[in-house]
């Protein structure tokens, strides 16, 4: 969706917002997949609630994008604009055992940053690729942890109202790759409480997520992470590789050889090829299995 009108076009940067024409989705994601749209910047957490009442004004529909590391786009023109928060500077800032963090912070350098400051507990997300406000809504976990756990306060946009609240962590459930957060809720910032560990020990347990990692994920291909979550008290991954499926392909779109959850993009793989293979993938399991695979990934259909 291209923005024309010059009225919006001329109000924009009084919002603090860049806008950059015809951006294409498949260099915003992970996955390398995603068609082309306008691109809106934001500088100015306070003026998103104005942003958005012009865009409503306007019928211009919105899809809000974190690190794009989580995402499958689809193809083609899209017929929405996209909003995406540029990060502050700093992004991070610790007082005592609090870390203040932009929504829009690289999680993987918010975890170090904290960690050579003498901050824990987020040791498993180190390879976790995307911003620290995404993982926030999906309450991102690995090897044992999850960001919820230390969530003290988040400062959000409630796009359908318009308004900018301050939740603290007790109003908020984190679940399983599943927050109480409204779809259309935008991240902002938030402030994680994290245990005090030397900088020593946090490396160590760092260098041990990475190894495994390492060993067990395809961390040089373009993927999305696990497609899909993981069914109580079972692995998608066992499941898929016990039925043979490591290799299968759409076109480009590819069960990963090394980890049967992640799919990855071998090469041009269309979002329609991806969601092919994901709903054949998610058939057969459901044919061997009698279990019904939830997406982890987010879809954005056109
Ligand atoms: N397994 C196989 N074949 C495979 C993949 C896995 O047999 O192709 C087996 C493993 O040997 C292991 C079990 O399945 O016994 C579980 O595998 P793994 O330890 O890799 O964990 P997972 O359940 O597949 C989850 C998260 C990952 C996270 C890892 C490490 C989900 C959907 N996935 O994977 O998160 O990195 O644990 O904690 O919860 C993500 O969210 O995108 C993601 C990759």
């Amino acid at each position: 969706m291209h923005i024309e009108n010059p009225q919006i076009v001329a109000l924009l940067p009084e919002l603090g917002v860049e806008l950059q024409h015809g951006v294409a989705m498949s260099q915003q994601t992970s996955l390398g997949i995603g068609g082309t749209t306008d691109l809106l910047r934001i500088r100015k957490h306070e003026h998103i609630p104005g942003l958005l009442n012009l865009l409503d004004h306007h019928g211009i529909p919105h899809k809000f994008l974190g690190g794009g590391s989580n995402l499958l786009v689809d193809d083609g023109e899209l017929p929405w604009v996209v909003l995406q928060l540029v990060p502050s500077e700093p992004d991070v800032v610790l007082e005592g055992n609090f870390a203040h963090v932009d929504a829009a912070a690289d999680l993987g350098r918010t975890v170090t940053y904290c960690a050579k400051n003498d901050l824990g507990g987020m040791e498993g997300l180190i390879g976790v690729p995307g911003t620290v406000g995404g993982a926030l809504r999906m309450n991102a976990g690995a090897y044992g942890m999850q960001i919820g756990t230390y969530v003290r306060e988040v400062k959000l946009c409630r796009a359908a109202e318009r308004r900018i609240e301050t939740l603290r962590g007790h109003q908020i459930s984190f679940e399983y790759r599943h927050t109480s957060f409204a779809p259309d809720d935008m991240m902002l910032s938030v402030t994680l409480e994290l245990p005090s560990k030397s900088f020593k020990e946090i490396l160590q347990g760092i260098r041990i997520c990475n190894e495994k990692r390492r060993s067990s994920q395809p961390l040089g291909q373009k993927s999305a992470g696990c497609i899909f979550k993981n069914p109580p008290g079972a692995s998608a991954g066992r499941m898929i590789d016990e039925l043979g499926l490591k290799g299968l392909h759409v076109g480009d779109a590819r069960v990963s050889d090394r980890h049967a959850n992640f799919f990855v993009n071998a090469g041009n793989a269309s979002a329609k090829d991806m969601l092919t293979l994901i709903a054949d993938v998610r058939e057969r399991v459901d044919k061997a299995f009698g279990v019904q695979l939830e997406n982890e990934v987010v879809v954005w259909n056109a």
